[in-house]
């Protein structure tokens, strides 16, 4: 698996942190290729539970250098206090390698995610509000600041004082907030530098390296495919591209480089923060999801709202993604059901819609036409071995990759490393 994109196939929280954990056992370089402190990676090692929000979760494999690529957005204390709580575990951050590339998420960034939100009442998008969009936005516009202008205290004070300038406009007057300080954010951000200066680096030229030299590399995708901003359910995204194209621009390197896409989705679906959800359960079937599941985020502790699989948005998955293969997680959650649903189809507006529809009109208005599957009610943590799966668990798993068109090749029975099994 020279080059390995590992990303999430709905609307993220689909156990990537476990399926990237997984892989990571083999892979040199653990690549993150967008988003920042949004995402929220739970990784359970010998009981041990390990909650990421930035670093890539291969740092917690001693032979892996984790990478922040350039399509990332760091927020420098955020990053301090991941590394300094892997120290506090015995884990060493030393080897952590930052895009200088990498724009930075500012104290205005937060706070107008914050007030942004606010303002859209209910047309809100239900952000982490850590900051994520408005800084892309910056960096659209080209107001951004770099993790390279950290090392150049007159250039960063000279692009923050701009930044600034129409910044505390916008919090001042249109939403009516106190300016914030040149000086206080120039000496917090001035003052990260030098413990964030040793694991600088031209990361596309590191990763371009090891690929040359025929390491493994793994890119690690946050959020997911439903949240892409151009290919997810706009406006309810995130704002950065979590499909496999994202790696690319994200990092610095070509197409063709990349070998195997490996979509993580989960055996049901769910989905935090506003936006369309064709198949959102608001049922006691759905709160049993929510329960069993642990459907509660990672960086937020939002309640998550789940629904049954959706075979329609998978394929979408697919194609967006041009995935190879499927990572099946949290089977386990749905051996508490007898009866299973898989969404094949959606009516909507007296049409029957088998691809996912690109208006926004068509899939606010979409019901699920359902198949059922029998559920198998038996406890599966303890199965190891695939053919060890109770058959309805298997006809369930198969039915997914004949729906999705895509093979299975790694379903997950529950949080450990161990609860994993492996399909040829
Ligand atoms: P933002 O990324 O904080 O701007 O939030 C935009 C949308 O993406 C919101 O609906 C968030 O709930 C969602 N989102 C962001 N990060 C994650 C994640 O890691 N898992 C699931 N949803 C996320």
């Amino acid at each position: 698996m020279p080059a390995t994109v590992i990303l999430g196939a709905q609307w993220g929280d689909e156990g990537k942190g476990k399926i990237t954990d997984l892989f990571s056992e083999s892979a040199d370089l653990v690549v993150r290729y967008q988003g920042g402190n949004n995402a929220g990676h739970t990784i359970v090692v010998e009981g041990e539970r390990y909650a990421l929000s930035l670093i890539p979760s291969g740092v917690l494999y001693p032979s892996v250098t984790p990478v922040i690529g350039n399509g990332c957005v760091v927020d420098p204390k955020v990053l301090l206090d991941e590394m300094d709580a892997l120290a506090a575990r015995g884990i060493d951050p030393g080897r952590v390698r930052v895009s200088a590339n990498a724009h930075l998420i500012m104290p205005y960034h937060r706070k107008l995610d914050a007030v942004m939100e606010r303002y859209l009442g209910g047309q809100r998008i239900g952000t982490t509000k850590r900051g994520i969009g408005p800084a892309y936005m910056d960096k659209f516009s080209r107001f951004g600041i770099r993790v390279q202008d950290l090392f150049d205290p007159k250039i960063f004070r000279q692009k923050l004082e701009v930044a600034l300038r129409e910044k505390n406009q916008i919090l001042t007057r249109v939403y009516n907030q106190l300016p914030l300080d040149l000086d206080e954010i120039a000496d917090e951000y001035l003052g990260y530098a030098p413990r964030i200066l040793p694991h600088v680096t031209d990361t596309s030229l590191l990763v371009w390296e090891a690929l040359r030299d025929g390491e493994t590399v793994l890119f690690e995708g946050a959020q997911g495919t439903l949240l892409d901003v151009d290919h997810g359910t706009y406006p309810f995204v995130t704002s950065s591209n979590p499909t496999a194209g994202g790696a690319c621009t994200g990092v610095g390197i070509g197409p063709g480089a990349l070998d195997r896409i490996i979509g993580v989705a989960k055996a049901y679906i769910s989905r935090v923060g506003t936006g369309p959800f064709p198949t959102e359960l608001h049922d006691e079937i759905g709160e049993k999801m929510v329960q069993i599941g642990g459907e509660f985020g990672t960086v937020t502790g939002r309640r998550r709202r789940c629904g049954w699989l959706d075979a329609v948005a998978l394929r979408y998955a697919v194609r967006v993604n041009g995935l190879t293969e499927l990572a099946l997680t949290k089977l386990d959650v749905l051996s508490h059901f007898e009866t299973l649903k898989i969404a094949v189809a959606y009516d909507s507006l007296g049409e029957r819609h088998t691809e996912f529809p690109r208006q926004q009109r068509v899939l606010y208005n979409c019901v699920p036409v359902y198949e059922e599957l029998d559920g198998w009610v038996a406890d599966i943590t303890g199965v190891r071995r695939y053919e060890d799966l109770p058959a309805a668990a298997r006809r369930y798993v198969e039915r997914v990759e004949e729906l999705a068109g895509v093979p299975v090749t790694t379903v997950s029975v529950g949080p450990g490393r161990d609860a994993t099994l492996f399909r040829s």
